[in-house]
């Protein structure tokens, strides 16, 4: 049957909209509800013996990797190496014996990826994939199919497959760590339940919509803009970047907080708005007086943060946009929503098209 965009005016925003649903049904076959446990299927070689992660991706999917570095080294303590896949095996990669080499993509036939992929299998790695179609090239070829549910995905830039993406790469951080006895029950069990809160997460993040649409005018007229973040949020600032001139063709660039101090802040002034994503806990004032010093240059901030970061941190800024307060864990696919809405917004405010981008194919089948 056709896909419609329903009471939709694009694919991409009808698609933000379904995260909830999707991610809670990406998140049903990852986990179990009642015996509070992460359960992935069809694993049948032992995890507990994989001694490092080489993670392997493009666009957003690689974003959605980058985060999963910062779970699987904190909660599951496990070495993790990755790299773009156009970038991947040209530096003839140190793979040995014992490691797990996951490869995450929407389409599972992006070419870059399945050569990686390739590439590893054939240096004797365990291949894990992280895909949204479960007959692609990808799935056919892996050890271990970790699919995401998302369901078809039809506006070229990604966002319901990203947030799924996530919903899966943290479930098996959680299976990781478990497995390597990193966690206790109480622990998992706690993820768990944070696990099954997120889609109601996600609907707060979304209820936000329309305040945001009201902020597009302040970014459609700028030329550049920077997004920061620190930690799990880092990635997000490049995948906020990366949406935004995916389809608002503003230049965007996503740069760690604490790196802007080493070359951007040299591009700061009035024209230059500086979204900084801030969840409160221990990175928030480091990131916090990272903003200050944007704001010393008469710099102007979007802040996206809780209540309790608003409160402290929100006075003075161009605008604060209030995400509920969540579990380290689920920032970054809850912090994903107010980004993909911006960029949305911005888009549409600038009349550009928004589901088909220019000179972007929604899958790259060419290296
Ligand atoms: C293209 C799409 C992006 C996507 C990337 C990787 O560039 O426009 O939205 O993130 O490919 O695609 P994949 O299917 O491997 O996730």
């Amino acid at each position: 049957a056709a896909i419609e965009k329903g009471n939709y005016r694009h694919f991409m925003q009808k698609e933000i909209f379904e995260q909830p649903v999707v991610v809670a049904q990406t998140l049903r076959s990852h986990l179990r509800r009642v015996e509070q446990t992460v359960a992935l299927p069809q694993i049948d070689f032992d995890l507990a013996s994989i001694n490092r992660v080489t993670i392997v991706a493009c666009g957003t999917s690689f974003y959605a990797g980058m985060v999963a570095k910062y779970w699987f080294e904190q909660f599951a303590r496990l070495p993790v190496d990755i790299d773009v896949a156009s970038e991947f095996r040209y530096r003839d990669p140190v793979l040995e014996p014992g490691g797990l080499a996951l490869f995450i993509s929407q389409s599972g036939e992006t070419a870059d990826t399945l050569a990686a992929l390739r590439h590893c299998k054939a240096a004797g790695q365990t291949i894990a994939v992280v895909v949204n179609v479960p007959t692609s090239s990808m799935a056919r070829e892996a050890d271990l199919l970790l699919p995401t549910h998302a369901g078809p995905e039809i506006g070229v830039a990604s966002t319901k497959a990203f947030t799924c993406q996530l919903a899966v790469l943290a479930a098996l951080a959680a299976h990781l760590a478990v497995k390597r006895g990193r966690l206790t029950r109480e622990e998992e069990a706690e993820i768990v339940e944070q696990l099954v809160e997120t889609p109601a997460c996600l609907n707060a993040a979304l209820a936000h919509d329309e305040e945001i649409a009201g902020m597009a005018h302040l970014i459609a007229p700028a030329r550049d803009v920077l997004y920061l973040g620190r930690g799990p949020d880092y990635p997000l600032a490049l995948e906020g970047a990366l949406k935004l001139k995916e389809i608002s063709y503003i230049h965007a660039e996503g740069y760690a907080s604490g790196e802007m101090k080493h070359g951007p802040i040299a591009l700061i002034d009035e024209a230059v708005p500086v979204i900084v994503l801030a969840p409160s806990g221990p990175l928030f004032e480091k990131t916090v007086s990272n903003m200050q010093e944007v704001r010393a240059r008469g710099g102007k901030v979007v802040l996206i943060s809780d209540a309790e970061g608003i409160a402290e941190a929100g006075e003075g800024c161009l605008a604060t946009i209030e995400m509920p307060k969540v579990h380290p864990l689920i920032a970054p696919l809850v912090y994903a929503v107010p980004v993909q809405l911006l960029a949305y917004h911005v888009a549409v405010a600038k009349g550009t098209d928004v589901d088909q981008p220019r000179n972007l194919a929604k899958s790259v089948t060419v290296e």
